[in-house]
């Protein structure tokens, strides 16, 4: 196995987050966190020193890696500050981009004589972004784009909009790509029109293609 990240500090986002509406119920996502154990994984074997932020998945930790797990939004993004500084971070976690204002601390009732209920939603902070707006910013910042439709053009901007380095998009909601299979396909796109297609390939072939590109830009 190359040891092409080995001494480089990578930190990892993967999984999705949970934001708490009362005691029992939460708002989520589909994500598994395969797509970003595997970078974790394949940077380990690569000789990197790997800290995962993982939101509630059910994945075992790869060897060799470091794992903090978070459940909210918020506590992700205290995790990754807190994990900084670092060479590379990548950011493959699907956080919530809002959660419940209030968190209520019993259970939600029905109201006699309502059919609906309404849940004030508030933003939560953009990781991704503050990474790569941070004092110590890492070398590279690496975003992931889960797109349904005009995959390519909301990537790009993502890239402007966030100043990272390297936008991953990814096509969701069809096929058996994206979200939960063992399977995705990339559009890697990065400044100066960027283009490269990974895929479709399992999750850890398109991890280690990724981070060739990423060891380029930190050699
Ligand atoms: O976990 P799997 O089942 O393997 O699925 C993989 C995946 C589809 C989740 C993954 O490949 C992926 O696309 N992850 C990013 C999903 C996402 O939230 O995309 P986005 O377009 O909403 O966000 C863009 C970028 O901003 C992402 O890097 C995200 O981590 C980051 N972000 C978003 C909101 C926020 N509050 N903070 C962030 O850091």
């Amino acid at each position: 196995m190359s040891a092409a990240l080995a001494g480089r500090r990578l930190l990892v986002s993967a999984g999705p987050t949970f934001e708490d509406i009362d005691p029992v119920r939460y708002l989520g996502n589909r994500s598994s966190g395969k797509m970003g154990f595997a970078i974790a994984s394949v940077a380990a074997e690569r000789g990197a020193e790997v800290t995962l932020v993982a939101g509630p998945v059910h994945l075992a930790t790869p060897a060799g890696v470091h794992r903090i797990d978070v459940r909210s939004a918020a506590q992700m993004f205290d995790a990754v500050m807190g994990a900084l500084p670092c060479d590379a971070y990548i950011g493959a976690a699907a956080v919530a981009d809002f959660t419940p204002r209030a968190f209520a601390g019993s259970k939600l009732k029905k109201v006699a004589g309502t059919d609906t209920l309404t849940l004030e939603l508030v933003k939560t902070r953009d990781i991704l972004a503050e990474v790569a707006a941070h004092a110590l910013r890492p070398a590279l910042v690496v975003g992931f784009a889960a797109e349904t439709d005009d995959v390519a053009t909301y990537a790009r901007g993502k890239l402007e909009r966030k100043r990272v380095d390297l936008v991953c998009a990814n096509r969701v909601g069809v096929g058996a790509t994206g979200f939960e299979s063992d399977d995705n396909a990339l559009l890697v796109l990065g400044p100066g029109g960027f283009e490269r297609a990974l895929g479709p390939a399992a999750k850890t072939e398109l991890a280690a293609r990724l981070l060739e590109l990423v060891a380029e830009r930190l050699a």
